[in-house]
């Protein structure tokens, strides 16, 4: 079996939920404490053995290329005043990986998006990893696929149970277990942002699929979905019904950098762990949720 070495980030979409901030600043580069989100997805993407990551950006999201580029005249800078730890630290991250950047000039959906990365993926196995979801999780969330597509040999989408009202956000996955792996489900359907009725089950997709070059030629060959928008769900589920796939139930916490709730949450799950301002922040934290209904 062909090794899994390369990663897709869609990173271009509109951010229409983080508006006004979005307006300016990509909803990827928006920090979690100190780190910019993609660089989180960068760096799981690094410990899940990729070598090689093609980031799918749009207009005005260059700071995304800018932070994985290296800096001469800033960083002489901070060498000249002795901060050569900080120094280094930006290097680690410019150099995690082979980050490259493409354009998709429209923003036409998630599924139009991936589409772009053809040429880049060749004929290989590749991971997705959507731009806005970050996962905090024990074994990194792309390992998890990873070792999913290994045993199982099919495309793998990372999967969550959610409640009804999310499930029509979401999409919703028609699943039957597999004997012996409690978190893995074969899978030979799904639907997107499905109207009550519709569902097939409270798993759906979230934040990270690993998918076969076939799905190209499906992509290319899909009508608009939900929304107007060539949805990756639909060609994922082209692809469940014409053989299956693997739908992992992934250990993790997911947080949607894309919604204001999800951007909040994350930060302060981060920050009360973050080495630098866990504990400070902690003892804030708990001063002001006993204070908050008084
Ligand atoms: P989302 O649906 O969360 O992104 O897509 P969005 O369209 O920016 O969301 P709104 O406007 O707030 O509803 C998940 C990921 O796919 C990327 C996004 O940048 C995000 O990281 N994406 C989405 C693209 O790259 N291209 C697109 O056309 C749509």
């Amino acid at each position: 079996m062909q090794k899994v070495t390369k990663a897709v980030i869609p990173a271009a979409g509109l951010g229409t939920r983080m508006l006004p901030i979005s307006h300016a600043v990509p909803k990827e580069m928006l920090p979690i404490v100190d780190l910019p989100a993609i660089a989180c997805l960068v760096e799981e993407a690094a410990k899940s053995g990729i070598t090689d990551i093609l980031v799918v950006t749009g207009r005005d999201k260059d700071a995304i290329e800018d932070f994985f580029d290296y800096s001469p005249e800033y960083e002489a800078a901070l060498n000249a005043k002795g901060k050569t730890d900080v120094v280094s630290s930006l290097r680690r991250y410019a150099d995690l990986a082979n980050v490259t950047f493409l354009r998709q000039k429209e923003a036409k959906g998630l599924g139009h998006a991936v589409g772009r990365a053809r040429a880049f993926v060749g004929d290989e196995p590749f991971v997705v990893l959507y731009g806005d979801d970050v996962i905090f999780s024990h074994t990194p969330v792309a390992k998890q696929l990873i070792d999913a597509y290994e045993k199982y040999g099919r495309p793998v989408v990372g999967a969550k149970r959610v409640s009804p009202e999310w499930l029509q956000k979401y999409s919703s996955l028609k699943v039957s277990p597999i004997e012996g792996d409690p978190a893995a489900f074969f899978c030979d359907d799904m639907i997107e942002k499905p109207k009550p009725g519709e569902e097939f089950s409270d798993l759906s997709v979230l934040g990270r699929v690993l998918l076969t070059p076939d799905v190209f030629d499906v992509i290319d060959a899909l009508p608009p979905g939900a929304g107007g928008e060539i949805q990756l769900t639909d060609a994922m589920a082209k692809i469940a019904r014409s053989g299956g796939v693997t739908a992992l139930e992934f250990e993790g916490e997911r947080f949607d950098l894309g919604s204001k709730v999800g951007f909040l949450k994350a930060n302060v799950v981060a920050g009360v762990s973050h080495p630098e301002t866990g504990e400070e922040f902690r003892a804030f934290l708990k001063q002001f949720v006993s204070e908050m209904d008084r």
